[in-house]
């Protein structure tokens, strides 16, 4: 029987998953790849902790470099995390022959075409379906399921520590600070959540789904990002209030050759099957010009579900090798000499439905004033809610606007704010109408 040999870098969380599913599932493996697939070497600082998985002590050694040019293995499985460590070792990895599979979407969000480049270059398989949304295969769909499709748009809760906090606050209507410490004391937050609630996790995901999508070199600092630490249980009542959800989503979409990619609080209607996606779970829509909306939903992370696409990936190198049609598969979906460099829409570009919310003295001529502002900017209004009553203190004032150019609705809030009569930053959160706008 063929054997295929390989070697895990970090043996943290999803590492440990790997070791596991390759210790434990040898017989399937094999069925299914007609070769044998032999864990060869673990790489970690930390030799002794016990992971929970019988793991003989003679695979482990706290030299990635000897894993790497260890002459017998086949494949490098990385999963170490950052930017910098991480890719040295992929680099050493591919230059000397290996493939690579890796869940390191904060590498992948900066220096994929790079890296997709020389594995390329050395006739090498990247594999790194664990990138994005954990256990969904979303990366498969997008490079194979949907290869005859124009992609029309993605819209994906992708970071479940913020969809933890969204639907805590909705169940609850706690505070942020509530549900964040809450998420954090029961292990679903970092200690330092920044990335995620900030959504800089989010958009390292959706820039793999934006570079595969339409075959593009992103680059990372072109995406719009915003975080969800500014939502209030007041937003997500008012949204609820009037049939919407407030979801962290990364949306994408081609308009007039250009690519909208943006992560941001969404008002999307309770309608909207991802309005029910709550807790931890991530889900994606899909959109292509084929196939109308496709829908994947599951675990977005954790150290089986994300094990399981690293193991997908190691499956289908062992299979191009059984059949001598490694690179068979371009990483993008693209060939590498057909990749473009397609304008990012700026956010000011933008052109959506407004949730706007302001904090404004309750007296005559205050809404006159702060809806002349708006219809000097162009913005039309399509409703708006005075809640409460409180003769010359401040109250919430809600407004929803009709489509609206981005970059008039920011001029006009600016010119707004400084109204003596306001008495805070105004909330602003877009509105998503899939099929809609
Ligand atoms: N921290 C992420 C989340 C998982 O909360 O979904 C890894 O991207």
């Amino acid at each position: 029987m063929k054997t295929f040999h390989i070697g895990v870098l970090g043996c943290g969380t999803v590492g440990t998953g790997v070791v596991k599913l390759l210790l434990e599932r040898g017989e399937l493996i094999t069925r299914r790849i007609g070769a044998d697939l032999i864990l060869k070497a673990i790489a970690d600082i930390d030799m002794d902790r016990d992971r929970g998985v019988a793991i003989d002590k003679a695979l482990f050694t706290r030299d990635a470099r000897q894993v790497i040019l260890d002459p017998e293995i086949d494949i490098i499985v990385e999963t170490i995390g950052g930017t910098t460590i991480a890719k040295e070792l992929i680099l050493l990895a591919l230059q000397n022959g290996k493939h690579v599979v890796t869940a390191n979407k904060a590498l992948l969000a900066s220096e994929g075409i790079r890296l997709f480049s020389k594995a390329w270059e050395h006739g090498l398989d990247l594999g790194f379906e664990a990138s994005v949304g954990g256990c969904m295969p979303v990366i498969k769909t997008l490079r194979e399921s949907l290869a005859g499709n124009a992609i029309l748009s993605v819209r994906g809760i992708l970071n479940g520590t913020c969809n933890t906090i969204l639907s805590k606050i909705s169940d609850e209507r706690c505070s942020f600070a509530e549900a964040l410490r809450e998420a954090q004391a029961k292990g679903f937050a970092e200690a330092d959540p920044t990335l995620d609630i900030e959504g800089i996790d989010t958009a390292h995901k959706l820039a793999i789904i934006v570079a595969l999508a339409y075959g593009t070199d992103v680059r990372f600092g072109d995406l719009y990002v915003e975080g969800i630490s500014r939502i209030s249980p007041m937003d997500i009542e008012f949204a609820e209030q009037f049939g919407y959800r407030i979801k962290l989503l990364a949306i994408s979409k081609m308009v007039d050759g250009a690519i909208e990619a943006r992560v941001h609080p969404t008002m999307i209607p309770g309608s909207n099957i991802l309005s029910s996606v709550n807790g931890p779970l991530n889900a994606i829509t899909i959109t292509g010009d084929a196939t109308g909306d496709l829908l994947l939903c599951g675990a977005g992370a954790g150290m089986m579900p994300t094990a399981s696409a690293i193991l997908s990936d190691i499956i289908d190198i062992a299979r191009d090798l059984m059949n001598a049609s490694v690179g068979r598969m371009p990483t993008l979906s693209f060939q590498p000499g057909a990749i473009q460099r397609i304008p990012i829409l700026p956010i000011e570009e933008l052109v959506s439905h407004y949730y706007i919310r302001f904090s404004a003295i309750d007296q005559p001529g205050v809404l006159s004033k702060i809806s002349g502002i708006l219809g000097n900017h162009g913005i039309s209004l399509e409703s708006v809610h005075q809640k409460g009553r409180k003769s010359n203190a401040d109250v919430p004032l809600v407004m929803f606007t009709h489509l609206a150019k981005e970059r008039n609705v920011r001029e006009a809030l600016a010119e707004i704010e400084r109204l003596d009569v306001v008495c805070d930053h105004p909330m602003l959160i877009r509105i998503e109408e899939p099929n809609g706008n």
